[in-house]
């Protein structure tokens, strides 16, 4: 898979890439299949990601895997979806501890079912100190959550609620901003992702469905990413 990737000096590979995995049901339903078979699909190709971002020389990985409003969908779909989460865990915890991944874990967990919260701590617990990719993973996420999470716990300890306070209350406030955002599926939306930290994040929107994403479709998307001009409001480097 490494002829796949691309060979960009170093700053031009995104830091931190945040990916919207969208297009599970729409891949299953091609295949005249039960959402439940993209779901599936699904998982193997965040496998696969998490390797490619790993051997990119990506340092933070963020993965969009439950909204908020995604309790919204029918019960099924919802308690499937926490029963693969919960097996899929189960099953890839030694292997990315083995690979010096730290897994983290963000989002509203209120309505979670217990054995799901208890591994994400165990899994965040066994991988703290690891020192390779950060893997996070939203789960039960929204944007306008995360914003409203970090302002009620300025109000709390009586803070000013000022940009730069806001930026430190936020579900992992230790780590940069993505450079990079991978949309699947099509759509044009941000679908309530992380709103505040996507300010001047580049934004990569194809139309592959997430469980066709691969390694070159990835690699494809640093390329993409390598070439643009960030300039957060500023002219030109040149001008
Ligand atoms: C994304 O795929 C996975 C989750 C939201 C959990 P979808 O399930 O939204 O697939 P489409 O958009 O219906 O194809
Ligand atoms: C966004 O996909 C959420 C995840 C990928 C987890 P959705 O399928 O829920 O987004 P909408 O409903 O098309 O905006
Ligand atoms: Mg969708």
């Amino acid at each position: 898979m490494t002829s796949d990737l691309p060979n960009l000096p170093d700053m031009r590979i995104p830091a931190h890439v945040a990916v919207i995995m969208d297009g599970n049901g729409r891949w299953a339903k091609q295949r005249l299949r039960p959402r439940a078979f993209g779901h599936q699909a699904g998982v193997k190709s965040a496998r696969r990601i998490v390797r490619a971002a790993h051997n990119s020389g990506v340092k933070m990985l963020t993965l969009f895997a439950f909204s908020q409003e995604n309790w919204q969908r029918p019960p099924i779909e919802v308690s499937l979806l926490m029963g693969l989460f919960v097996r899929t865990l189960r099953r890839e915890l030694g292997s990315l501890h083995r690979s010096a991944v730290r897994i983290r874990f963000i989002g509203d967990h209120g309505d979670f079912p217990n054995d799901l919260t208890a591994l994400m701590q165990d899994a965040e617990s066994l991988t703290r100190d690891n020192a390779g990719l950060q893997l996070i993973i939203a789960v039960g996420y929204g944007g306008h959550w995360d914003i409203a999470q970090a302002a009620s716990s300025l109000c709390r300890d009586g803070l000013p609620i000022t940009p730069q306070a806001i930026e430190a209350r936020l579900a992992v406030a230790d780590l940069p901003h993505p450079d990079l955002l991978i949309r699947t599926g099509g759509e044009k939306r941000l679908s309530n992702f992380l709103l505040w930290q996507l300010a001047y994040t580049e934004l990569h929107l194809v139309d592959t469905l997430w469980p066709d994403f691969d390694e070159a479709a990835f690699a494809a998307a640093l390329s993409w990413y390598a070439s643009r001009d960030r300039r957060y409001g500023r002219v030109p480097e040149a001008s």
